[in-house]
């Protein structure tokens, strides 16, 4: 709003034409807006305030993360029917417990989360993802590894049976599908179902292929020898296999534990 009234000096210094109007006007619309101007700058003063003191403060070095470590602890496992006593730090998984302590290397690690399955082993017989359980929950259990399926130099029928049938190109996912294809047997000879058994309150008649590969889909074979690794198991269930005299253990062991 303008208005005619000239200063006579009297009023602080200023330069805003508009501010040296507001100061002699008296209306009660002069006075609301001379009030927003002033809580708005109060505002941006605050508002400005903390940074403008970051501006200033140097950025203090990152506090070290205070790492508290558990000592390890005498673990017993029964590990292919041998008793071992591991120094274990109670995170450690079964599966480093196995490789890197008790140094047994046939398991292998694929994805380390529980996703490919060839980690398997055999935890008083039930088949487990080794990568995602820790050594120490398993303490004074018996642990079977692809190591210890074989007996007196003899392999077992589902080793001889991946053999014959040619169920393995680079070998990787081998150990972990054989022990799973073991205890895929006994399962199913306690009459266990699966989601395609037609019915499952009744023993499941007969092992089919569609029944071996539901059962097995937890282990993932990249080189895709999932035709040959059916055709063993089924072999291996409808005991075909051969005695395994036309090769020996190392035959075995050269082409499926070698892959450290
Ligand atoms: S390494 Fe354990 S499931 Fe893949
Ligand atoms: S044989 Fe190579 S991943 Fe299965």
């Amino acid at each position: 709003m303008s208005h005619d009234i000239e200063c006579q000096g009297s009023c602080p210094p200023h330069d805003a034409q508009a501010t040296h109007e507001d100061e002699h006007d008296a209306s009660p619309s002069s006075n609301s807006r001379r009030r927003f101007l002033q809580s708005a700058a109060a505002a941006a003063t605050v508002g400005a305030a903390p940074y403008a003191k970051a501006q200033t403060q140097t950025p203090s070095a990152p506090q070290p993360v205070a790492r508290t470590t558990v000592p390890p602890r005498a673990v017993k496992l029964n590990i292919n029917g041998r008793d071992y006593t591991l120094q274990l730090e109670p995170r450690v998984t079964l599966l480093d417990a196995l490789r890197e302590y008790a140094g047994l290397t046939g398991t292998k690690k694929g994805c380390d989360r529980g996703q490919c399955g060839a980690c398997t082993v055999l935890s008083n017989g039930r088949r487990i993802n080794s990568c995602l359980t820790l050594a120490v929950m398993h303490e004074g259990e018996a642990i079977t590894t692809v190591e210890g399926l074989a007996s007196n130099g003899m392999l077992n029928p589902v080793q001889r049976a991946f053999i014959e049938q040619d169920a393995f190109q680079c070998g990787y996912c081998t150990p972990g599908q054989i022990c799973s294809a073991t205890a895929l047997l006994t399962e199913f000879d306690a009459g266990t179902a699966s989601t395609v058994t037609a019915d499952v309150r009744r023993r499941p008649p007969q092992l089919t292929d569609e029944e071996i590969r539901e059962r097995m889909s937890g282990n993932i074979c990249r080189c895709g020898a999932y035709v040959n690794i059916v055709a063993a198991v089924q072999s291996a269930h409808r005991g075909t296999v051969g005695d395994g005299t036309s090769y020996t253990y190392s035959t075995f062991v050269i082409k499926t534990t070698d892959v450290a």
